[in-house]
């Protein structure tokens, strides 16, 4: 299966924004020439993206974005508010502006499910592993951020990262299909269960990464590590060229490999080396990081700047979920810099060059400064040509911006380096794992409820054919 050729997609990317109703020229609203310039044009696409959020309004939902789209409740899935929550934990981070953070804390600790592990009942039919650990990253960032603590008598960041964890560590999520592996999904009943892919191995490998770090706990690396050789055997890192793919399905014991490579799976698996990296100083790890980023920087930023490979430059084919990724591929790489700074030759010219052409399209809408998601033209491309200026698309613009600022910002802090968090040990062993072993798989209707992979299920299989045959 050959997947659509990147010149075919930039070709595809230019005439998409040479045929839209771009209008005259207008001028770019955003300036990153000086590190106040930096945190203006932050400032301010904070203030757009939060405009997008309602959960703080009352009689709204804290922490979640509007939807889900299955209840015709918005265009956003419950894991993009978590991801979301992390973007503004880093943005208070690096520019040091905390006008959101009691917006954000009210929305981390609002979706804890009452067993402090991000599974809360309104959520927890439709939850993918993937789902569940986006907010578990988030809980981490907070840790290694020194987020402000929440007041004691609720739970903590780092215990709740621990919570997500140790569900996910927990044998009844683990089975001997493929070797090993976490599934998708997580209740059996789901569309998905009987699907392994990369994103949901690859949160808990990075968070399991940066639990080791930050309380130098053995058996959380010990899990990292097995979760990575997994992925590495079952070859959705590809042996030869580490391209990283999605996933397979169970019946076919992980061998016929759904070959989409999105970026995030690339960018997260680097970012959870780095931690690793950092925390055992091996050349195995150093190897893994330069390959990744090898492969990064071949597939995904081919002209220097953020590309979308398997959805951007057919229109419409980016669906919600893949418009918020490259903003994580931004801030996950400026982080790297942190921990193996011997990557900044290779990764921040890049980042900045990718930044300087997504704030270049940042001209649409009435304010003149609306982001859409097509950097590599430089080009806002109007919302009713394609419906590219969502959250997702803001949150990528304000990732990326923020994360300029990542020389000047502490890199994530440990147990041993001034972390102020606290911890459990025993966090999340009240909660259940999978809610009933064993059930049938059925056709319910929770197919597009996890992150990404719905379209490489049973439904968009002309999409899927599109994909790999290269039109
Ligand atoms: C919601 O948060 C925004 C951004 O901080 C703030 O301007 C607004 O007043 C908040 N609304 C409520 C009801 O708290
Ligand atoms: C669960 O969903 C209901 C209905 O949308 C909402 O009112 C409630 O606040 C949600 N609960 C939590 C803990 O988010
Ligand atoms: C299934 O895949 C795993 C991992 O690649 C492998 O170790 C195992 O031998 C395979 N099982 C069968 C029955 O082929
Ligand atoms: C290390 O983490 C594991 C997994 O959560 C836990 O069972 C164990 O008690 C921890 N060990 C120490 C010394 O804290
Ligand atoms: C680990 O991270 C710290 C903090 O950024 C950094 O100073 C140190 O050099 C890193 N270690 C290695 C081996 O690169």
């Amino acid at each position: 299966m050959a997947l659509l050729g990147r010149s075919t997609a930039r070709w595809l990317a230019a005439a998409l924004a040479a045929s839209s109703l771009l209008p005259a020229a207008q001028a770019q609203f955003y300036k990153i020439g000086t590190t106040d310039e930096i945190k203006e044009s932050a400032r301010t696409l904070a203030y757009d993206l939060m405009t997008q959020y309602k959960g703080n309004l009352s009689g709204e939902t804290p922490g979640i974005l509007p939807g889900p789209p299955t209840e015709h409740k918005g265009d956003y899935y419950w894991w993009e508010g978590g991801a979301m929550m992390g973007t503004y934990i880093d943005y208070w981070h690096l520019t040091g502006d905390p006008s959101y953070n009691h917006v954000i804390e009210q929305g981390m600790l609002h979706q804890t499910g009452p067993n402090f592990d991000y599974m809360p009942p309104n959520h927890t039919a439709s939850l993918g592993n993937d789902d569940q650990g986006f907010w578990g990253l988030s809980a981490m960032l907070a840790a290694e951020n020194k987020f402000p603590n929440p007041p004691e008598d609720k739970p903590q960041w780092l215990a709740l990262a621990q919570g997500v964890f140790y569900t996910q560590a927990h044998e009844d999520r683990h089975d001997q299909t493929c070797g090993g592996g976490l599934r998708w999904q997580v209740p059996p009943t789901n569309i998905g269960y009987d699907y392994k892919n990369t994103i949901a191995n690859a949160c808990f490998f990075d968070l399991g990464a940066r639990l080791a770090r930050y309380t130098r706990n053995d058996t959380y690396a010990k899990w990292a590590e097995k979760t990575f050789q997994w992925l590495w055997d079952v070859q959705y890192i590809d042996n030869t060229d580490w391209r990283v793919y999605d996933g397979s399905h169970v019946q076919n014991n992980c061998t016929v490999i759904l070959k989409a490579q999105f970026s995030y799976n690339a960018a997260l698996l680097l970012h959870g080396a780095a931690f690793m990296y950092n925390y055992t100083e091996s050349d195995v790890w150093k190897m893994r990081i330069d390959n990744l980023i090898l492969g990064i920087k071949r597939d995904f930023f081919e002209l220097g700047i953020a590309f979308e490979l398997p959805c951007e430059g057919r229109q419409g084919a980016c669906t919600a979920d893949m418009l918020s990724f490259k903003g994580y591929v931004h801030r996950w790489l400026a982080v790297v810099t942190q921990l193996a700074p011997y990557t900044k030759p290779a990764l921040l010219p890049m980042l900045r060059t990718s930044t300087e052409a997504a704030v270049k399209q940042c001209t649409g809408g009435a304010s003149g400064r609306q982001c859409g998601f097509y950097w590599t033209t430089g080009a806002y491309v109007d919302v009713a040509v394609d419906k590219t200026s969502g959250a997702g698309e803001q949150m990528d613009v304000l990732a990326a911006v923020s994360s300029l600022l990542i020389e000047e910002a502490d890199p994530p802090a440990t147990e041993l380096s001034g972390g102020i968090s606290k911890g459990d040990v025993n966090a999340g062993e009240r909660g259940g794992f999978n809610p009933d072993p064993l059930p049938p798989i059925t056709a319910a209707d929770k197919a597009g409820a996890g992150i990404l992979t719905a379209f490489t299920l049973a439904g968009g299989s002309a999409l899927w054919y599109v994909m790999n045959t290269g039109l």
